[in-house]
């Protein structure tokens, strides 16, 4: 029974990329401290997808996910997530710049 809800869900996020990067970003602990639509302890993902809208940022913003960095939003600093692979930090980067 179990293994039926898994494939169900594999499925489900087969067929909607934008579930799947949510679940990356919930799974790689983003979510602790950014919501995609409410500013929380970071801004929200479509706030950072405004302000850097039509810039050509995604390198410098996945090296700011893997290795942290302050001073863009706030004096909060954003953590540094060296566990996270470059793969994933592009993908979780594409989508959130692809958010409105
Ligand atoms: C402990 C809280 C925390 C966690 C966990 C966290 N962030 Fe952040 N994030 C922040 C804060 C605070 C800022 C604002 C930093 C600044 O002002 O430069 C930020 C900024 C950002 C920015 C914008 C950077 C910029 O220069 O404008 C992106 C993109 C981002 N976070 C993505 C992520 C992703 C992806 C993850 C998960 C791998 C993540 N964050 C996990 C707190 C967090």
């Amino acid at each position: 029974m179990k293994s039926i809800y898994v494939a169900l869900l594999g499925f489900a996020a087969l067929q909607s990329p934008v579930l799947a990067d949510q679940a990356l970003a919930q799974k790689s602990n983003c979510l602790a401290c950014h919501q995609v639509a409410n500013k929380v302890v970071g801004p929200s993902f479509k706030d950072i997808a405004k302000k850097y809208a039509g810039k050509d940022v995604s390198a410098t913003l996945v090296g700011k996910v893997k290795g942290g960095g302050s001073g863009a939003w706030g004096a909060i600093p954003m953590p540094a997530n060296p566990q996270l692979s470059d793969d994933d930090a592009k993908k979780l980067v594409s989508w959130i710049l692809s958010l409105k």
